[in-house]
């Protein structure tokens, strides 16, 4: 019998994805839910035995028969553009759950943190809600929790996230961005967040009320577009817009303030992942085994010129 049976959220996503190939690569069970078990992510999750169930995060009575039997969880949830507060009720509602069913261990993702005093409309919407969850989970009655706050994830620049995030870069390669080449990003490999999910669930002492900030690379953006073309031999390429062009671009795509929470993560506020001594990739590595897949987000741009 496994020794443990994880409720990983969001299992059909990315990083919830790594979190339970991981949990599975030794043994352990791993129970979900879905909107759609007939989804080609879902029934990818089924065939290496993880218990797929049918439910949606707002129905509490299908929650409740998917997490029996579990006594850890990865949380992990989706903002809703329409009501950012939406994400702290449905994690108040699953932590209250999992509660009940005697889970000893929450891992909760949530997100790199913004440093107060900056003026930034995500931190008081979107990231509210995330930080409003951090702090309910540590008073929620948990044996252990621990709090992993990612930085940029690499697979924005793979589809299906880049079209929300960039919504003409697959198709032309062209990336509108309110920085410069030289910003270092704080990339973050999903596989190196499930790594460190699964180090804290296997050593819940050491991981026990810690937030960690996990960036697997600071990463210029210039840079990354460079390793993007080169893998793919196609011309993917910025407009990086002049501080003057960027309010009235705003105005036509507010994800564009996403970009603003990126130029002011200080770079050294954003490496302690390294520190527990768990290896991390690089963007270089991401794209080489995402090789096929970056291929396939890009395929309708032009050739790089020789
Ligand atoms: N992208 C970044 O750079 C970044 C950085 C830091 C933090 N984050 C946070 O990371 C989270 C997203 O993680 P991700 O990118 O790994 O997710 P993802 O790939 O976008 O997948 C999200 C999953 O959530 C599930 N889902 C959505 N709404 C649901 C609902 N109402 N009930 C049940 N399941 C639902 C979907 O499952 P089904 O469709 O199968 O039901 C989907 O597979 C967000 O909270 C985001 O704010 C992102």
């Amino acid at each position: 019998m496994a020794p443990h049976t994880v409720f990983v959220c969001a299992a059909t996503g990315c990083q919830g994805g790594a979190v339970a190939r991981q949990l599975r690569a030794f043994g352990w069970e791993v129970q979900t839910t879905t909107r759609n078990t007939d989804s080609p992510a879902a029934q990818a999750l089924a065939s290496i035995g993880v218990k797929v169930y049918a439910g949606d995060w707002n129905d509490a009575a299908a929650l409740e028969v998917a997490f029996a039997g579990c006594d850890l969880l990865f949380l992990n949830l989706m903002p809703d553009m329409t009501n950012f507060p939406a994400e702290f009720e449905q994690g108040q509602n699953i932590l209250r759950i999992a509660n009940a069913v005697g889970v000893t261990h929450v891992v909760y993702s949530s997100g790199i943190d913004i440093p107060p005093g900056k003026s930034n409309p995500f931190r008081d919407t979107a990231f509210k809600a995330k930080k409003d969850l951090e702090r309910y989970l540590s008073t929620a009655g948990f044996q252990y929790w621990t709090n992993l706050r990612p930085g940029f994830f690499m697979a924005n620049l793979l589809s299906p996230k880049v079209n929300f995030m960039y919504p003409e870069a697959a198709e032309t390669g062209r990336y509108t961005v309110i920085f410069g080449p030289d910003t270092p990003l704080p990339m973050i490999d999903h596989e190196d967040i499930a790594a460190f999910a699964v180090a804290a669930f296997q050593q819940p002492d050491r991981f026990h009320g810690q937030h960690i900030t996990l960036v697997s690379e600071m990463v210029p953006f210039g840079r990354a577009l460079e390793t993007i073309s080169r893998a793919t031999g196609k011309n993917i390429h910025a407009k990086y817009l002049k501080d003057d062009e960027i309010d009235a671009a705003m105005a036509k795509n507010r994800l564009l303030v996403l970009q603003t929470t990126l130029k002011e993560v200080p770079v050294s506020e954003a490496t302690d992942g390294k520190s527990w001594g768990i290896a991390m990739g690089t963007f270089e590595r991401f794209v080489e085994r995402e090789k096929t897949e970056f291929l396939e987000t890009y395929r309708n741009v032009e050739a790089l010129k020789e």
